[in-house]
């Protein structure tokens, strides 16, 4: 239904809405700045084919195009303290440790609950984990924007820190 690629100047940014104003802003604003400046990498899922556009819009999703962004998420590397994560995972740690943060996920609001994010956020971690055989870092690290979305993190194995719910970490080894 849906392949993911790398965020360029050809995808239609302007139209996504995930009725998250600041998720929104930034994909328009930024999240091809630092693409080219290589800060963080954002992957997009667009429509498979045009089959797959054909098909959208037969069930009213008329505005859906080959390059419209039906979800995305951004990928950069980070280091955490030990202090932000769970307890028992930062023993294993020493006090600075290098992750992989997922800075943002989201999906179209009209396509939301069909399981998009889940697939979105699998491909994230393969990704994450393929760049770690390559590069150092420990796990995939998440500042969730609320509790709903902690919540989100948590159903796919997310651990939250102690006293810190909206800091959410997935050790990858
Ligand atoms: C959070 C978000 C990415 C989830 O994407 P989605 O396509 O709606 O989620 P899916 O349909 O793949 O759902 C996958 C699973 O997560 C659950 N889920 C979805 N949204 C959830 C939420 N907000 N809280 C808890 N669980 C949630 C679903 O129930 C589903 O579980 P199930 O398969 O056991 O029923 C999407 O709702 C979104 O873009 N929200 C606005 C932006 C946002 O809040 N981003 C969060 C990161 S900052």
């Amino acid at each position: 239904m849906i392949k993911l690629e790398p965020l360029t100047g050809h995808h239609e940014r302007k139209a996504f809405d995930c009725s998250v104003e600041p998720l929104n802003i930034w994909l328009k604003q930024t999240a091809l700045q630092h693409q080219t400046k290589g800060i963080s990498r954002t992957f997009v899922a667009i429509p498979a084919d045009g089959q797959i556009v054909d098909l959208y819009r037969s069930l009213g999703y008329d505005d859906i195009s080959a390059v419209s962004i039906l979800g995305f998420y951004a990928l950069a590397s980070a280091f955490v303290l030990i202090d932000d994560l769970p307890s028992d995972i930062a023993k294993r740690y020493p006090r600075q440790v290098p992750v992989t943060r997922l800075g943002r996920l989201a999906i179209r609001a009209d396509l939301q609950g069909q399981g998009l994010g889940r697939l979105l956020l699998a491909d994230a971690v393969n990704r994450a984990k393929s760049a770690a055989q390559a590069v150092g870092s420990a796990g995939l690290f998440v500042d969730a924007k609320d509790e709903t979305s902690s919540s989100f993190y948590q159903s796919f194995g997310f651990r939250i820190c102690d006293d810190q719910p909206l800091k959410l970490y997935l050790p990858m080894w």
